[in-house]
């Protein structure tokens, strides 16, 4: 690459760096090794397509079958997000609202074509009943505005459970079971034309697949499950709460980024100018 090709790209790198709160002896020592947006690199390590996904059976544990059914039922009679947000907020299937202070069902915008699913709701977003509000909520804003993301306008952001479970331990397996069939009427009323599912919890559950979030991201991959009218776009993204806690692998994130920044504009989704 030459040194003026790798100036826009490098400009782009180092402010998604800034933004992500990186500090830059490191984003200096990676400069050199990132390829220039809609470079050849870019296009053929990232953007390669993945084969539809034949989802496998999920597993589910010893559970109440009319919990799931009284989901079921309730997520399926919510003809819109807003109908299905009260469906949520209605739910008694699920242990972890008896200690949470509020339902935490999603932000955003909800016709927006795109729709980012994260995995539980934290401390602050307990509070304040929005998701990622907190720390990594922080940090997610940011490095969605580098690609004109953005939730007031054109962003829609939920979790693959709806309530903060005691001092943010992982979801158990039945918790995030109570919940799917919401978070499966969500993707279905919400139609999105690209669906962000960000670390384990989401995409292994809603994907079907048992590995790590390292090996699904930064691939073109799809989202679909039976009687959903067509499969959907998605892709899988480092958690940004891991990114606090690793922040060597932003790069990732960063390749992650470009990647959907990429396909959105190949799927026609309209984003604001990124600064
Ligand atoms: N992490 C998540 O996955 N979701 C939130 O809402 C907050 C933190």
């Amino acid at each position: 690459m030459d040194a003026d090709a790798a100036q826009p790209s490098a400009r782009a790198l180092l402010a998604f760096w800034r933004a992500a709160g990186v500090d830059m002896d490191e984003a200096e020592a990676v400069y050199a090794a990132a390829p220039a947006r809609g470079s050849a690199a870019a296009q053929g390590s990232w953007a390669r397509e993945e084969p539809i996904i034949a989802p496998r059976p999920l597993q589910r544990p010893k559970q109440e079958a009319s919990t799931i059914d009284a989901a079921r039922t309730l997520a399926a009679e919510a003809q819109t997000i807003a109908e299905l947000r009260a469906a949520v907020d209605k739910f008694d299937g699920c242990a972890l609202k008896k200690t949470a202070r509020n339902t935490v069902f999603s932000d955003g915008v909800d016709a927006a074509q795109v729709l980012l699913i994260g995995e539980a709701p934290g401390r602050e977003e307990d509070e304040r009943g929005k998701p990622f509000v907190g720390r990594s909520g922080q940090l997610l804003d940011r490095m969605l505005a580098q690609i004109g993301l953005d939730r007031r306008s054109n962003i829609l952001i939920s979790n693959t459970i709806f309530w903060r479970p005691p001092g943010n331990r992982d979801p158990t397996q039945g918790e995030i079971v109570a919940c799917l069939p919401f978070v499966e009427r969500l993707i279905e009323l919400a139609q999105p034309k690209l669906l962000i599912l960000t670390g384990k919890a989401a995409a292994q559950t809603l994907l079907r697949r048992e590995e790590a979030v390292t090996r699904m991201r930064g691939r073109k991959l799809s989202y679909t499950r039976d009687g959903l009218a067509a499969p959907v776009n998605a892709m899988v993204m480092l958690h940004p709460a891991y990114l606090l806690r690793q922040p060597q692998q932003k790069r990732l994130a960063w390749a992650d980024f470009l990647l959907a920044e990429t396909w959105l504009s190949e799927l026609g989704v309209g984003r604001a100018r990124q600064s």
